[in-house]
C-alpha cells in the first residue's frame, strides 16, 4: 500500500476522504502501513487538525478496529463516565457502585496511570486480590451479577488506538485534540453504552492545564457523543487542586471506602454525587439532575453503594474484608511530616510536582510495566486557602525511604504560602451533546 498520497493531503492542510481514513487505519492496524508513514500522518494531525465530520470517521474507523461489547443478558441502562484524570482522583471508584445500587450498569473500561497521574485499574489492584485482567466473558458475568465491571483494555478493543496510542506517547504527540477525542471516545463507545458522562479536568495537575483546551476537547468528544448516538455530559471540573485529602493507590482506595460510608473529603462527595445524577439522568433512572443526585447520596449513606462494592470486590477476586479492616491495604512503613515554613494562606501552584512526588516514592511509572509501590502517597492536612500558621503540618509524606529527598523537593514546589487566595470553584461548566 502506499501511504504517500494520504500523507500529502493532511501535510498540505487539506480534510482526508472518508476512504482515506478507512484505508490508513485498518492498513495501519493490519501492518501494511509502517509506524514512519503513520508518525508523518500523525504529526500532520496534530499541525493541522481535523473538521468535525473528518474526526467522526476517523473515530469510527478507529472503533471498527476491533469489537464492540454487547451485553444481551442486560436490561439496566448502560452508562459510564471518564476521567482525564489528575491528582488524587478516584471519583470512578465510590462512583460506579453508587450508581449501580441506583439501578445503571456501569462497564468501566479504565487505564493504567502514566507519568504524574495514577490510573484506576491500579488504584483497584491495590485492593488485595483484585483482578482487572478480564476477558469479554468475565467483564460479562460481572457486569450482571453486580451492574459493574471494572477492567482494562482488551486486545480485542479498537487495537489501532493501542498501536496509535503507544506512536504517538514516544513521537511527542499526544496532546492533540481531535487524536485524544477519537482515542478516549473509541474506547468508551467499544462498550457498548447507552450513555456517557465525561470529567474534563483543568489546572495545572490537568491534561489540559488551560480552560479554554479542556472546553475545545470537551466539545470535540460530545460532537463525537452526538454522531453515535450516544447522550452525553461534559463537566469541567478543577485539578488545580487534589481531588480529596490522599493522593496514592491505597490511600486513595481507603478515601474511597470513606465516600461509601457517607464520609470523607466534601469535594469528593459533590463529584460523585454530581456525576451520578448526571448518569441517572442520562440513563433515565431520574427525571432531574437534582433527583439523580439526591439517589446518589442517599446510596452513600444508606449503605447500599457500599455493599455493591463489596460484592463488586469479592466477584472481581478481591477481599472484601480489607472494607472493614483497613490494616489489610498496602501501607507504607514510614511518615515524613511537609510543615509550613512561614504564617500564610495555601495556594496550589503546580500539581504535577506532586504526581512526580508520588512516582519518586515509588508509586508511579516512568514506562508502562513498571512495578507499582502502592502503600506511598500523600496525605492532604491543609486545604487549598486553609490559613495556616508556620510549622503548622501541611501534608504527610507515606513512604519507604526510596527517592524521599526529591519527593520532599517536588512537594515543595508544588505549593505556595501566600497573603491571599481566591480558590477556584469545584466545577466550571457543563455542556450536553
Ligand atoms: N487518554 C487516552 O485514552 N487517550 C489519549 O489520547 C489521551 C488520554
Amino acid at each position: 500500500m502506499d501511504a504517500r498520497g494520504i500523507l500529502a493531503t493532511k501535510r498540505d492542510g487539506r480534510r482526508l476522504s472518508d476512504a482515506q481514513i478507512r484505508e490508513f487505519i485498518t492498513g495501519y492496524v493490519a501492518g501494511e502501513i509502517t509506524d514512519y508513514h503513520a508518525s508523518a500522518l500523525l504529526m500532520a494531525i496534530f499541525i493541522h487538525g481535523m473538521e468535525e465530520a473528518e474526526l467522526a470517521v476517523w473515530a469510527r474507523a478507529m472503533l471498527e478496529s476491533g469489537r464492540v461489547m454487547k451485553f444481551p443478558g442486560i436490561s439496566r441502562p448502560k452508562v459510564d463516565k471518564h476521567s482525564t484524570g489528575g491528582i488524587g482522583d478516584k471519583v470512578s471508584i465510590p462512583l460506579a457502585p453508587a450508581v449501580a445500587a441506583c439501578g445503571l450498569a456501569v462497564p468501566m473500561i479504565s487505564g493504567r496511570g502514566l507519568g504524574h497521574t495514577g490510573g484506576t485499574l491500579d488504584k483497584l489492584e491495590a485492593i488485595p486480590g483484585f483482578c482487572t485482567q478480564l476477558c469479554e466473558a468475565d467483564f460479562a458475568r460481572c457486569l450482571e451479577r453486580t451492574g459493574v465491571a471494572l477492567g482494562g483494555q482488551t486486545p480485542d478493543i479498537v487495537p489501532a488506538d493501542r498501536k496509535l496510542y503507544a506512536l504517538r506517547d514516544v513521537t511527542g504527540l499526544i496532546e492533540s485534540i481531535p487524536l485524544i477525542a477519537s482515542s478516549i471516545m473509541s474506547k468508551k463507545l467499544a462498550e457498548g453504552l447507552d450513555a456517557l458522562v465525561l470529567d474534563v479536568k483543568f489546572g495545572s495537575g490537568a491534561f489540559m492545564v488551560e480552560p479554554s483546551r479542556g472546553e475545545a476537547l470537551a466539545k470535540a468528544m460530545l460532537a463525537l457523543a452526538r454522531d453515535f448516538g450516544v447522550r452525553a455530559t461534559a463537566l469541567h471540573t478543577n485539578m488545580a487542586r487534589p481531588l480529596g485529602r490522599m493522593a496514592g493507590h491505597a490511600l486513595e482506595i481507603a478515601e474511597s471506602f470513606d465516600c461509601l460510608e457517607g464520609r470523607g473529603p466534601a469535594d469528593l462527595r459533590e463529584l460523585v454525587c454530581l456525576q451520578g445524577g448526571e448518569m441517572l439522568r442520562l440513563g433515565g433512572l431520574a427525571k432531574t439532575l437534582d433527583e439523580g443526585r439526591a439517589r446518589v447520596a442517599r446510596s452513600l449513606d444508606d449503605g447500599s453503594a457500599r455493599a455493591t462494592f463489596a460484592r463488586v470486590i469479592e466477584e472481581q477476586g478481591g477481599d472484601p474484608r480489607c472494607m472493614d479492616d483497613r490494616a489489610r491495604l498496602p501501607k507504607a512503613s514510614r511518615v515524613e511530616l511537609v510543615r509550613a515554613r512561614r504564617d500564610g494562606v495555601l495556594a496550589w501552584r503546580d500539581l504535577r510536582a506532586l504526581g512526580g512526588a508520588i512516582c519518586e516514592l515509588g508509586g508511579g511509572r516512568v514506562k508502562l510495566g513498571d512495578a507499582i509501590d502502592f502503600g506511598v502517597g500523600l496525605e492532604f492536612e491543609a486545604l487549598e486557602g486553609a490559613a495556616v500558621r508556620a510549622g503548622d503540618v501541611l501534608a504527610r509524606v507515606h513512604h519507604e525511604g526510596r527517592g524521599l529527598a526529591r519527593a520532599l523537593a517536588q512537594v515543595e514546589r508544588s505549593f505556595e504560602l501566600v497573603d491571599a487566595h481566591a480558590p477556584q470553584p469545584l466545577v466550571l461548566a457543563t455542556w450536553t451533546a
